[in-house]
């Protein structure tokens, strides 16, 4: 740092796809310019993270920037519950590079910008990183997208700054939140005999990122396909043409044709593979506090169907390796996943427990409840999780997002998504007439007193007399 009250170098870590024609950049332009006593200097990490992968040199020159940096802005985007694949690829580098000294000490916050579906998982995980970096965590910003139009906003995000640029003259230690993962390497040898399941014709597809190394996953994912008595189809990430992560162009917004639809296998495996299946089963290895930055860039992908589920009524499983048990923010984003899509998420089965016979019994017992749910076609219903994922996307599809999510605002529109209360005409009619009645203070007196509950549970009684 270069004084007390001097200029500061501010290193901006820019998880946007798009680069400097970014949204979030925005935030950072306005940052830049109500502080023009700092040194700004903004690096593209998802825009350009197949260069920084490649070009060892220029990865060697960003950690020289973070390492002459007073503080660090991860500035980036909300990317379907997280960061940007890229950006997960980046933060998988800096420990496949051993470059986390770099990171150690440094005061950092986050900034994105979203329309706050899910922002807090993203934020929970950047945090995460951030303190086992060994960062000196300030705070986080999560904006809306359009925030910056309201003086409001531009007045609390001038706040946050300054709170970061004095924390960093006082060198105020991290709080630090997330524990370090204590890493266990537990072997799943499958023991008990097995008896493989009637599937009665359904169709079970497992997608894995699975690699060689894997072994308990790919335990795990052989024992699942012989208890469904091989009538599995298991499909790897690492096989299928990718040709890359999603770009953020929306070019899917009008009628869900991704920009890369014709160049790669990625739309027609998801559209004619996965949406026909009965059981999808996601297999996965955790890597640092989430799955792999190539299942990230598989959700990311999966954005051409916009905010549409596209899973609706399919029964969905998680096998996982490694240490979900401590990554309860994983844990909420595979169920917000699950719920948002209309999917029922029959479970996760996971290689944590130190006895094997239990992982296979587990294992049965998915298979079992998997077969036997898509028999009944069940779908529990959503909790917070979903409802409120469900409404944020009602809310901004019906508003600001219209356009240019036309795609989206045709199937709300006949799917009965825009449930807005303002159409429930019983409750508008009793809300009225029970206003006016609790208005006359002695009705409001045994309405507010004696009838209160009996009344609420009235209406049940009577339909389960009918019932
Ligand atoms: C592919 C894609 C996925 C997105 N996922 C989310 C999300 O999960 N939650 C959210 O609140 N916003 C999401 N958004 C909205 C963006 O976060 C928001 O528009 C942001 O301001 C874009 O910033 P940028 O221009 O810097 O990339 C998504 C946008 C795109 C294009």
């Amino acid at each position: 740092m270069k004084g007390m009250i001097g200029i500061m170098k501010i290193l901006v870590l820019n998880g946007s796809p798009k680069g400097d024609t970014s949204v979030t950049m925005q935030y950072v332009a306005f940052m830049q310019k109500k502080f023009p006593q700092h040194d700004f200097k903004i690096v593209n990490i998802a825009q350009q993270i197949k260069k920084i992968e490649s070009d060892e040199h220029l990865f060697g020159e960003i950690a020289g920037e973070i390492k002459s940096a007073d503080g660090v802005i991860w500035a980036f985007p909300l990317y379907v519950f997280l960061v940007h694949s890229n950006y997960k690829r980046f933060i998988e580098l800096i420990t496949e590079r051993a470059a986390e000294d770099i990171f150690q000490g440094k005061h950092t916050a986050l900034l994105s910008t979203s329309i706050h579906f899910y922002d807090h998982t993203a934020h929970n995980y950047m945090h995460g990183i951030c303190d086992d970096l060994n960062m000196k965590f300030y705070a986080s910003y999560s904006a809306g997208m359009h925030d910056l139009f309201k003086e409001e906003e531009r007045g609390k995000l001038l706040q946050f700054s300054q709170g970061f640029f004095e924390s960093i003259t006082r060198d105020a230690p991290a709080i630090k939140e997330y524990p370090a993962i204590i890493e266990q390497s537990l072997e799943y040898v499958p023991r008990t005999d097995l008896v493989p399941l009637n599937t009665h014709g359904r169709k079970v597809i497992v997608l894995t990122d699975s690699k060689e190394d894997n072994i308990n996953l790919k335990k795990m994912i052989g024992r699942f396909g012989e208890l469904m008595g091989g009538q599995v189809e298991v499909y790897n990430l690492h096989s299928l043409d990718i040709k890359g992560s999603c770009l953020g162009c929306i070019h899917c917004g009008y009628d869900n044709t991704c920009i890369y639809s014709g160049k790669d296998e990625f739309i027609d495996f998801y559209n004619s593979k996965l949406k026909s299946a009965d059981i999808l089963v996601f297999a996965g290895a955790i890597r640092d506090r989430y799955l792999s930055s190539l299942w990230k860039t598989f959700f990311d992908r999966g954005f051409f169907n916009t905010h549409t589920p596209s899973f609706s009524g399919l029964q969905v499983a998680f096998l996982i390796s490694g240490p979900l048990s401590q990554l309860p923010n994983l844990r909420q984003i595979i169920e917000g996943y699950t719920e948002w899509q209309q999917a029922n998420l029959v479970g996760i089965v996971t290689d944590e427990h130190p006895n094997s016979a239990e992982i296979d019994g587990m294992l049965r017992e998915l298979a079992q409840r998997s077969i036997d749910y898509s028999s009944l076609r069940y779908v529990k219903p959503p909790t917070f999780l979903g409802v409120g994922g469900t409404k944020v996307f009602r809310d901004d599809i019906w508003g600001p997002l219209r356009f240019p999510f036309r795609a989206d605002h045709r199937f709300y529109k006949s799917n009965g998504t825009y449930d807005f209360p303002q159409k429930d005409y019983s409750s508008r009619m009793r809300n009225y007439s029970l206003g006016l009645l609790v208005k006359v203070p002695f009705i409001r007196k045994r309405v507010y007193g004696k009838l209160m509950i009996p009344k609420m549970v009235e209406p049940f009684k009577k339909l389960l007399a009918k019932i």
